[in-house]
């Protein structure tokens, strides 16, 4: 998050500025024993699940899991870039910035924020492009396709005109360097030389991360060529896996409704929003990744899929839904027939059409089973068997072994095959899903994936410098299972040695990434331990970590050791054999 400006600046800021006083400026605070408490401003709620916390300098909120220090808070609350809010912080903390630091803060404006502030330029282009005189059948297109002028305004769509540099011009304009504009994946190399401009002869749909800034472009032509869609490449802020289309517009319905539609395209967004159904995301086209999944569980557990019926019947594409399941999400899914697709289905049957359909979205036990008989012959012995074992790969992602139990009873019915022999085959699919399964995200947590051992021993070390000593002896932050868990404890570490200050306000400065600050104080907000307690706690979690080590390095080399074996690599495979019997006995 610092880019170039010093952290001894920074820290400087923080200890001149109370983050009570500065919150409570924008949200009324109440005191609640040592913290203070608000509504969230950052998502929906009754009840104040918004925490600050003075001696800490930080905020948390326990429903969205949004936190931060005082910089952060500018910048979400205020949506303010990160130099920005250290001049404003700086002021107020009556820190006059030396005039050598003023040119190192314009410089730490990262290669992010001036891709986003490009990506803003490109869309007033496109904008005005579509509102100008000349771009009449445009418009009406759109017009025709059901999207009122509102809409074209609130998604600001946009026009790419016919020619090859008009982007190029208006940019070189307000002085953006073609190099910059080729990290925006905006234009193009050309062959002979010089550049030009990737969206041609298209209508501009901008793609928006959560926080509502551009970080891409979907361009659609309004003919038959192909193809349809071409959208902006993967950049510094654009991966495409990580995002959903509409997000930004859509989460405080969908966390209000507490279950999300999923469609494809970005028109199967539009309009049924348009119309009045707002918990609504986009997957534009591609599989949900675990990141979207992840990311669409910060504001519910249920999930409802429109499929359009060529993709529908993919067992592929319901494999991959198994993995919402291991997600702890409860799926449903709305067929549609061939050919049609809810911005369609909207227009023709109206809005209301597609609500009803929703709400007798099937499950996907019934949805699938359904498929599979369509498919294969359940009267027949490997009829039966092909779909018992697709069946089963969804039943055993089920977590709870209730729910598994319950699928298991209404498989064996419908095929007519005793429970006794499916659980038998369900028992021989366990091994292969050697990967842990995910403790992550069950339903009503924040964020985190990790192992709470990890977190206490972060608070624990933040709360008590000493321990930073103790604890690093025992562990290393390769041992702590989860990327940002070790990122936070390698920084803290440097930080002991070079005996800076760590308190957790400040060690954010040093965490570049949003989702490791975050981490930072959702571990400060873990419950409090005293005294005895506390020392005991310290060595289970120590205990704990180097259990999930073990276990873990053990995965990894049974995985090597069948690969090995199916290879036929005997040297490797006794070289391993060996290495796996050691690891054992250290375990023991
Ligand atoms: N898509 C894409 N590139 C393509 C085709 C599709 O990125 N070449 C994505 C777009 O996000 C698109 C979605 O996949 O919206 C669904 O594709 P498709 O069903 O083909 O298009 P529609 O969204 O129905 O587009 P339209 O209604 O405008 O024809
Ligand atoms: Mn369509």
């Amino acid at each position: 998050m610092s880019g170039r400006i010093p952290e001894s600046l920074l820290e400087d800021i923080l200890s001149r500025v109370d983050i009570v006083e500065i919150i409570s400026g924008y949200i009324p605070l109440k005191k609640a024993g040592r913290n203070f408490k608000a509504n969230c401003p950052f998502h929906h709620e009754k009840t104040p699940s918004f925490t600050v916390s003075p001696e800490r300098q930080i905020y948390h909120c326990f429903g969205c899991g949004e936190s931060g220090n005082a910089f952060r808070f500018l910048m979400r609350h205020e949506r303010m870039e990160f130099p920005e809010a250290v001049e404003i912080l700086a002021k107020k903390a009556g820190i006059t910035l030396p005039e050598q630091d003023k040119p190192e803060i314009a410089r730490a404006v990262s290669l992010s924020t001036q891709i986003y502030r490009v990506n803003e330029l490109a869309v007033n282009f496109y904008e005005n492009n579509l509102a100008a005189s000349g771009a009449t059948a445009w418009r009406d297109y759109l017009l025709n396709r059901g999207i009122k002028l509102q809409t074209i305004k609130e998604f600001h769509l946009g026009l790419a005109t016919s020619g090859w540099d008009g982007l190029i011009n208006y940019l070189r304009s307000k002085g953006i360097s073609i190099s910059l504009m080729e990290k925006a994946g905006l234009i193009l190399p050309k062959d002979s030389g010089g550049y030009y401009d990737r969206f041609r002869n298209r209508i501009i749909f901008p793609i928006f991360d959560v926080r509502s800034r551009v970080i891409g472009f979907g361009a659609r032509v309004m003919d038959k060529t192909l193809p349809k869609y071409i959208n902006s490449p993967e950049t510094p802020v654009y991966i495409k896996g990580k995002n959903l289309f509409g997000l930004n517009l859509s989460k405080d319905y969908i966390r209000d409704n507490d279950f999300v539609v999923i469609v494809e395209g970005y028109l199967d967004f539009m309009i049924p929003y348009q119309e009045g159904l707002n918990n609504v995301v986009a997957s534009q086209g591609t599989a949900l990744t675990l990141e979207q999944i992840r990311l669409l569980k910060r504001y519910t557990h249920n999930v409802v899929m429109i499929y359009d019926g060529d993709t529908a019947g993919e067992v592929a594409t319901l494999r991959s839904l198994d993995m919402l399941i291991e997600e702890g999400i409860q799926v449903k899914i709305v067929p549609l027939s061939k050919g049609l697709d809810p911005d369609v289905l909207v227009r023709r049957e109206g809005i209301d059409v597609l609500k009803a359909k929703i709400k007798d979205a099937k499950n996907l036990f019934d949805y699938k089973l359904e498929i599979l008989k369509s498919r294969h012959n359940i009267k027949e012995a490997h009829g039966k068997s092909k779909i018992a074992s697709e069946m089963l790969s969804t039943i055993n992602k089920f977590d709870n072994a209730i729910l598994r139990g319950e699928y298991v009873k209404r498989l064996s019915e419908e095929i007519k095959i005793s429970e006794h022999y499916i659980i038998e085959e369900l028992n021989k699919l366990k091994p292969s899903s050697m990967e842990p399964r995910n403790e992550t995200v069950r339903p009503g947590k924040i964020s985190t994936g990790i192992n709470p051992a990890e977190k206490l021993l972060i608070k624990f070390m933040l709360e008590e410098r000493d321990l930073i000593e103790k604890i690093m002896q025992e562990l290393s932050p390769a041992d702590f299972s989860d990327m940002r868990t070790a990122k936070i404890v390698s920084v803290m570490h440097d930080l002991f040695t070079q005996g800076k200050n760590i308190e957790p306000s400040i060690l954010m400065n040093y965490l570049s990434e949003d989702d490791v600050s975050q981490l930072v104080c959702e571990s400060m907000f873990m419950p409090e331990l005293a005294g005895q307690d506390r020392e005991k706690a310290v060595n289970d979690c120590i205990a704990r970590i180097k259990v999930q080590r073990l276990k873990s390095q053990r995965e990894h080399l049974h995985i090597q050791i069948k690969s090995a074996q199916s290879l036929g690599d005997e040297q490797k495979l006794n070289s391993l054999i060996k290495e796996f019997h050691n690891l054992i006995k250290k375990g023991d």
